[in-house]
């Protein structure tokens, strides 16, 4: 399995953090208050695991899949200081070689997606929203897409997201693409939007936590869904 973070995986939260004045820390475990004590929830490409910590500190069930076991062995390394009570289950895999059916209360996919071309992106995201449970709960924490605001808004939206890239791009051979527009996409996998958690730098917003809730009647989102990207 390829380990695009072997070089680089050491810095990625503590960069991350800096780059985002403390932001991007605060966005992976917003969605969190969604979640009690016993409920399953499954991180997908999960790094040094800030949220998968703060989850099981809450007494939530974690898994954690990631393909770089440089990535997880930074986060070994953070949840033996955290000296946890209740354990995480650490899975290096590639996400699309696993598979849990509606098994999740919520599935986390943290600046993971953006990682992708927009063709592997949909395929993933659309193998993630299989492990949702129905009336489970599916989040995105990622860039804001440039949308709002005047034109230095937009200006500075977009140059933040796309010096980001570049560095991953050539660092960490990720792709280098236009914001998703994740709302869109988990709508036309029939996910109710509930909320979405703005996150702002220099009282600009730039990051972003969306919570998409699976439909709870049998034979809806989870039975019938087809890929995504018809509308975004
Ligand atoms: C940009 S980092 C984000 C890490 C973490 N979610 C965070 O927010 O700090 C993307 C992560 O996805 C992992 N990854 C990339 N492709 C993957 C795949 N196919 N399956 C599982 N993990 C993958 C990388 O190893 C890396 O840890």
């Amino acid at each position: 399995m390829k380990d695009g973070y072997k070089l680089m995986g050491f810095q990625y939260e503590f960069t991350g953090s800096l780059y985002s004045l403390g932001q991007i820390p605060r966005c992976k475990v917003a969605m969190l208050d969604h979640l009690k004590p016993g409920d399953k929830l499954l991180i997908a490409g999960v790094g040094h695991g800030t949220e998968a910590i703060e989850a099981a500190r809450r007494g939530v069930d974690v898994t954690a899949v990631d393909i770089s076991k440089t990535m997880l062995k930074y986060m070994q390394k953070k949840i033996d200081r955290a000296r946890l009570d209740k354990p995480i289950r650490m899975i290096n895999n590639d996400i699309l070689e696993e598979h849990h059916p509606q098994e999740f209360d919520m599935v986390m996919a943290n600046y993971f997606l953006n990682v992708f071309s927009r063709e592997k992106m949909l395929k993933i995201l659309t193998h993630l929203t299989t492990f949702v449970k129905p009336g489970g709960a599916m989040v995105i924490g990622d860039f804001t897409l440039p949308h709002e605001g005047g034109k230095f808004y937009k200006a500075f939206q977009t140059i933040y997201w796309y010096f980001a890239a570049t560095f991953y791009w050539a660092t960490a051979d990720n792709a280098i693409h236009p914001i998703y527009n994740y709302p869109a996409l988990l709508k036309s996998l029939g996910f109710e939007i509930e909320e979405i958690k703005n996150f702002k730098m220099l009282g600009m917003n730039c990051h972003r936590s969306i919570l998409g809730r699976k439909k709870a009647e049998s034979g809806s989102a989870g039975q019938k869904q087809t890929r995504a990207g018809t509308t975004a």
